[in-house]
């Protein structure tokens, strides 16, 4: 996993001063310098001070300890108290490949790695709603809370669906580039909150998964794609993982910022519904450690979470099957 490319923070958290952000249990500094956004290990080499609780001096990272000065691509630029100009000739702080992109900052823990993350570019004429917050839970379980459906009538009743008016709905599972989509038809007669608010003129919808645990929900109706939502699942350290969400709008008769400002108290209260059950599903993993998990064929992307967590190639079966949603 340690060549795809995840983000790790909102661009506008990063100002002046460098932060600490833990990535596949690595611990790195982020900072922005001339050169755009750097990332590097958190670790004077000189003595293992955190160089996040050092400062950016001249476009260097200096740490704040006996202040030895670093450059954008690890070189030591200065040792203060030595009085001579430093000529090093090699990099000796690791390097981090680092971009801002669509209000995100993303690293990738090689180094010199090309920008490419899996996901197509989000709409790009919209205004993007980016959200952060962490879960404590099993990667594979988060990843697949946000891409199951047939929860949200359930542990969501009557926010998201409402479990007692179920709709027969048909999904398509297909293999599309680096990962794998499902296709939702019939959901016009959504029954939950936000299925009532937004979901009524929805003639169908995309769940997405595509390598690097990106997420994305796309819903259509007539007159386009309504709203589009990417969730990006980013594992930092032990059972913390990190959670984006970027949501955008279809502009419509009702300003964007109002859809938003109605939609998103009903997406918190699912979210702190799932944060909770995620919690609890890792609890008794860790207490029921050898017990096998039993799926149906309604638990399409399940196997596909496995295999892309494991880094193994993707096999999808590509099929059509019937569930009431
Ligand atoms: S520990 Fe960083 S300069 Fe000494
Ligand atoms: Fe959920």
């Amino acid at each position: 996993m340690e060549n795809y490319w995840y983000p790790i923070a909102l661009a506008k958290e990063l100002k002046k001063a460098p932060k600490c952000y833990y990535l596949l249990n690595q611990k790195i500094v982020v900072y922005r310098s001339p050169h755009g956004i750097v990332a590097q290990k958190d670790s004077c080499p000189h003595r293992k001070f955190p160089l996040s609780a050092g400062k950016i001096v001249n476009g260097r990272l200096q740490c704040g300890y006996h202040g030895w000065e670093f450059d954008d691509k690890g070189f030591l630029t200065e040792v203060p108290g030595m009085g001579t100009q430093l000529n090093s000739k090699c990099s000796m702080l690791n390097t981090y490949s680092a971009q801002e992109y669509e209000d995100l900052i993303w690293v990738c823990l090689e180094e010199n790695v090309a920008f490419k993350p899996y996901q197509k570019d989000l709409l790009k004429d919209r205004k993007l709603y980016s959200f952060k917050t962490t879960i404590i839970g099993d990667t594979a379980d988060i990843l697949e809370n946000f891409l199951d459906p047939l929860h949200t009538a359930f542990l969501h009743d009557g926010i998201i669906r409402s479990k007692g008016k179920r709709n027969l709905t048909h999904a398509e599972i297909r293999a599309i580039p680096h990962g794998v989509e499902a296709k939702y038809t019939e959901e016009s007669n959504q029954t939950g909150l936000i299925g009532n608010l937004f979901g009524r003129n929805i003639t169908h919808s995309f769940g997405r998964l595509t390598k690097g645990n990106i997420i994305d929900l796309e819903f259509h109706s007539k007159n386009g794609i309504d709203m589009t939502n990417r969730f990006i699942i980013v594992p930092t350290q032990g059972d913390e993982n990190l959670f984006f969400s970027q949501i955008t709008f279809r502009k419509t008769f009702l300003p964007i910022w109002f859809k938003y400002a109605v939609v998103s108290p009903f997406f918190y209260i699912a979210l702190q519904q799932d944060k909770k059950g995620i919690k609890q599903q890792l609890d008794n993993k860790h207490h029921f450690k050898e017990d096998k998990l039993r799926s149906t064929y309604l638990d399409i992307m399940k196997p596909y979470i496995d295999r892309m967590l494991n880094q193994e190639e993707l096999k999808v079966i590509e099929k059509d099957i019937e569930m009431h949603l």
